[in-house]
C-alpha cells in the first residue's frame, strides 16, 4: 500500500498499479472519489468505472467512509493534480452513515468543529494544523540536537512552584470529603501518596537548571499545567513547553538561541509543510476579507513567515518599551484598556502595539522590573543591558510575536547565592523547600540562562490560526476537559 503523498509526489509510480486507503471527502457524478488519507492535504482523485462497481457499493461511498482502492495511476485528465487513479477494485472498509455524520463537505464554523473535536481531524484545516504541529515538534528536537543539547525529562508531578504564581493543580489520593487532619486542623499531606503536598508542574526549569549545571546544555519538552482562570485565545490549562537551559550562557546567548530556534522552525515548515501552508494561507485570506479594512493584516501567512525568517528580531529594553508606549497614539488617545507606567507588566495590547504597529517585526524585551518577574532571574547592575535608573530590573527576556504577543519567556539566572537568597526572602519564596535548588549555587555555580517556548503559541503563529484551542488536539481550559 502507498500513502497518497507518495503517490502524488513520486513520479516513478505513474503508470503503475498501486493500492491506497483513506476516507472519502466527496463522491461526485457517481464516478469521482476524492480520497484523503491524512498523509497530505491533497486528495487523490479515484475514478470508478460504473460497469465494474455495483450500485449498492457506490451508495456506500459517503463522506468519511473508509475505502481501499487499487488501480493504475495515470496522468490526470483534469487540472489541479498530476495523477489520478483508474480504479480496478475498491473495498469499503468502514461505512459512514451520511444522515448521521456531523461533518459535511462544506465550511463549518471553528466553534462547531471544536464541539466535535473528536472528528475535526478529518477536516482540511485541522489535518493541516496537526501535520504542522508535528513538523514544529520534530524541528525542535532537530535544532537542539544540532546545537548539542540533551533532551532532559523533567517531572510532571512536583512539590515546588517554580514560577511562584501559585497557579497549580493538586495531585492527591486523599478523600476530599474526609481528609486526614493534623494537630492544627489542616489537611495532613504527610498521609497523602507522596507524603507531601504535590502538584502538576508549571515549568521544568528548576530541574533543567540542575541538569544544565552538569550536562552543560539541556532542554525539556513536555506537558505543563497552569490553573490560571484566564479564558483567552492564548491560554490553556494544559500546554506543551520547551525549556532549554545552558551553563556558561548569558542573556545575549539566550536571545540568540531563542531567535535561532524560531527561525529554524519557520524555515522547516516553509520547506516541509508548503502544501498545508498554502491551504492555511488561502483560508486566512478568506477570513481576513470578512474583517473591516483597518483590522486586516498587510501580509499573508507565508509572506509573514518569510518576513520573520529574513529579518533580525528587534532587541529593546523594558525602559524603551514603556517610552514607546507612552508616546504612542493609542496611549495618547486613551485607547489602551490597561494603564502604562514604569513597573507595569506589559499587557497583550501593549505587546501587540510594539510588534505590530511600532516595529512591525518580532521584538525581544529585556530588563523587566524585578517585582513582576520570577525569583530566579538575575538582578541587573549598572552596565548590564536592561539596567534601569527607574528601579530594580532583572535579566529577563520575552520574545513577542505579531498576532500573539509573548511566545517565549526566559532569563539569565541569578547564580550568586547571597543575591538569590535575599531575593527569595523578598518574594516570600520558601528557601527550605528549594534547598536542593540552592545547592547548584553552593557547589560550582556558574552563569547560566534559558527560556520557555509555548508550543501552542508558536503553532498558532505558523498556522495563522486565531484561537489556541484550535492547535492542540484536545484543549483543556477552565470549565472544559472533554474528549
Ligand atoms: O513565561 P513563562 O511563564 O516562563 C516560564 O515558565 C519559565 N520557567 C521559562 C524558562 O525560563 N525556562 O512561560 C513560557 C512560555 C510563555 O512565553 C508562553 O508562550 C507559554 O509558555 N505559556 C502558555 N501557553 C499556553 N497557555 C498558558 N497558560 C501559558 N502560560 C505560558
Ligand atoms: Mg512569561
Amino acid at each position: 500500500m502507498h500513502s497518497i503523498k507518495e503517490v502524488l509526489e513520486n513520479e516513478v509510480l505513474t503508470g503503475q498499479h498501486v493500492t491506497v486507503a483513506g476516507w472519502i471527502r466527496t463522491f461526485r457524478n457517481d464516478r469521482f472519489i476524492a480520497l484523503n488519507d491524512g498523509s497530505t492535504i491533497l486528495n487523490l482523485q479515484c475514478v470508478i468505472n460504473q460497469d465494474e462497481v455495483d450500485e449498492n457499493t457506490r451508495a456506500r461511498f459517503t463522506t468519511s467512509a473508509a475505502v481501499k482502492c487499487t488501480g493504475e495511476l495515470i496522468a490526470s485528465q483534469g487540472s489541479g493534480q498530476r495523477v489520478e487513479m483508474k480504479v480496478t477494485s475498491v473495498e469499503v472498509l468502514g461505512d459512514s452513515d451520511a444522515t448521521k455524520y456531523p461533518i459535511q463537505p462544506k465550511k463549518h464554523s471553528l466553534e462547531f468543529l471544536r464541539e466535535n473535536a473528536h472528528l475535526r481531524f478529518r477536516t482540511n484545516t485541522y489535518s493541516a494544523i496537526f501535520r504542522m504541529r508535528h513538523q514544529v515538534s520534530f524541528g525542535i528536537h532537530e535544532y537542539f540536537d544540532r546545537e548539542g543539547y540533551n533532551y532532559f525529562h523533567s517531572p510532571i508531578i512536583t512539590a515546588s512552584d517554580a514560577e511562584g504564581a501559585g497557579e497549580m493543580f493538586r495531585v492527591s489520593v486523599l478523600d476530599p470529603k474526609t481528609p486526614p487532619l493534623n494537630d492544627a486542623g489542616e489537611v495532613n499531606f504527610k498521609e497523602d501518596f507522596f507524603g507531601a503536598e504535590s502538584r502538576l508542574t508549571v515549568s521544568g526549569q528548576l530541574q533543567a537548571e540542575l541538569a544544565a549545571l552538569a550536562l552543560g546544555k539541556v532542554y525539556t519538552f513536555g506537558p505543563t499545567f497552569r490553573a490560571e482562570n484566564s479564558n483567552t485565545t492564548r491560554h490553556l490549562a494544559e500546554f506543551w513547553m520547551i525549556e532549554p537551559e545552558a551553563a556558561f550562557m548569558d542573556l545575549k546567548g539566550d536571545m540568540d538561541l531563542a531567535e535561532g530556534l524560531c527561525k529554524h522552525l519557520i524555515a522547516r515548515v516553509l520547506k516541509n509543510s508548503i502544501d498545508d501552508l498554502q491551504f492555511l494561507d488561502a483560508r486566512l485570506k478568506e477570513e481576513e476579507a470578512t474583517k473591516p479594512q483597518a483590522q486586516r493584516s498587510d501580509m499573508g501567512l507565508i509572506e509573514r513567515l518569510q518576513f520573520v525568517l529574513e529579518n533580525p528580531f528587534e532587541r529593546i529594553t523594558y525602559d524603551d518599551a514603556i517610552n514607546i508606549l507612552l508616546r504612542s497614539k493609542p496611549y495618547q488617545k486613551k485607547q489602551f484598556q490597561f494603564p502604562v507606567e514604569w513597573g507595569i507588566d506589559l499587557q497583550s495590547e501593549h505587546e501587540r502595539y510594539l510588534v505590530e504597529k511600532h516595529f512591525k517585526k518580532p521584538v525581544i524585551v529585556t530588563g523587566y522590573p524585578a517585582k513582576i518577574k520570577a525569583f530566579y532571574m538575575r538582578t541587573n547592575a549598572p552596565g548590564d543591558f536592561g539596567y534601569s535608573e527607574n528601579g530594580k530590573t532583572v535579566a529577563a527576556m520575552d520574545v513577542l510575536f505579531p498576532g500573539i504577543g509573548e511566545i517565549i519567556g526566559g532569563s539569565q539566572r541569578e547564580e550568586r547565592l547571597d543575591v538569590l537568597e535575599a531575593r527569595m526572602k523578598d518574594m516570600n519564596v520558601p528557601a527550605d523547600e528549594l534547598d536542593w535548588y540552592l545547592d547548584t549555587r553552593r557547589f560550582g555555580t556558574v552563569p547560566h540562562a534559558g527560556f520557555g517556548l509555548g508550543l501552542e503559541r508558536f503553532v498558532l503563529f505558523v498556522t495563522g490560526m486565531g484561537n489556541i484551542r484550535d492547535v492542540i488536539p484536545f484543549p483543556r481550559t477552565p470549565g472544559s476537559a472533554e474528549f
